[in-house]
Order: structure tokens, then sequence, then C-alpha cells
């Protein structure tokens, strides 16, 4: 899913092998939708001491616009917080409109555009989403 729904037309990095050493990894967090025993979606996202980074997220095709996504989403949001963690970040594919306008309804917010970000051909943007839970005297 990774290689054929977020990666392609790109040279393949995250590999079998790399999937696996980061599921292993203590910090990251692996999550699959499944719909029976049929796997629909997935996420992978690293914990770090301040922020998450959301490294891989993708729906299969026809299961998307389903709510898929963005339940996902907020099941990562809700283990980022619950983790003490103020932000998620990620990086989308510049010309991925469809993740771009996912993410920009789900809070997430345009932090830069990163030139040549993939295999030095092609572009990122930089998206983050503040997920810091404020009390009602911080919000006045
Ligand atoms: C981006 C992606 C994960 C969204 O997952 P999804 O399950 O289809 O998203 P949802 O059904 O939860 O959509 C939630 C909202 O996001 C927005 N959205 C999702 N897909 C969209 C699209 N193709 N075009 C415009 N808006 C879209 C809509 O506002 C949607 O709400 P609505 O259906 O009520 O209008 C999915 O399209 C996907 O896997 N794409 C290929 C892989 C990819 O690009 N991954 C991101 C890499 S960083």
């Amino acid at each position: 899913m990774s290689r054929d729904l977020v990666e392609h037309g790109l040279t393949w990095s995250w590999t079998r092998t790399r999937v696996a050493r980061n599921m292993a990894d203590r910090d990251t967090s692996t999550l699959v939708a499944a719909v029976g025993r049929k796997i629909v979606g997935f996420a992978m996202m690293h914990f770090g001491d301040d922020h998450a980074h959301l490294n891989l997220f993708a729906v299969k095709p026809a299961y998307q616009r389903g709510g898929v996504g963005a339940e996902m989403l907020r099941w990562l949001e809700q283990s980022a917080s619950a983790a003490g963690l103020s932000a998620i970040h990620l990086e989308v594919r510049l010309n991925n409109v469809s993740a771009r306008r996912f993410y920009r309804g789900a809070g997430f917010q345009d932090v830069a555009v990163l030139p040549r970000y993939y295999g030095g051909v092609e572009s990122a943007l930089w998206m983050a989403r503040d997920i810091r839970v404020r009390t009602a005297s911080q919000s006045t």
C-alpha cells in the first residue's frame, strides 16, 4: 500500500524491511483499519520528544471517502495528545491535492514547501497541526 498509494512514481523507499524496522521501533505506532479481516487502511507515526511525525498514511482506493482516513487520524491525534505531545507534523507530495485537502480539513496548516524533498525530484508540503489542549483561561 505504501509503494502503490504513497510512493507511486517515486523510488520505493518505504520497503518491507524499512516498514518492519519501524513497526518494531518502540517510539513508532502502526495502525491498521480493517473491514472484517481485510486491511483497508494503515498509518505509521513516530513519537518524538515534542511532536509526532506522521510517516505513512493511506486508505485503499475502494474505501476512500468513507471516513476511514478521518477515523485513523482521530485515533493518532488522541494517541499523540495522550503522550503529551504538542503537534503532529507530516510531509505530503506538493501535487497530492486530495491529501492536502484531507489534512487541511482535519485542521493541519501549511508550514513550508520543501523543494525536491522526494528523491531530489519532487517537492513536498510540510504541514502541522497543534494538538495542545487549552484550558478555558488559556483560550481567553
Ligand atoms: C488522503 C486519504 C488518506 C484520505 O482518506 P479517506 O479515508 O478517503 O478520507 P475521509 O473519507 O476520511 O475524508 C475526510 C474528508 O477529507 C476530505 N477529502 C478526502 N479525500 C478527498 C479528496 N480526494 N478530495 C477532496 N477532499 C477530500 C473531505 O473533506 C472528506 O470529507 P467528505 O468525504 O465528507 O467530503 C486517501 O485519499 C488516500 O489514502 N490517498 C492516497 C494515499 C495518500 O495520499 N496518503 C497521504 C500521504 S501523506
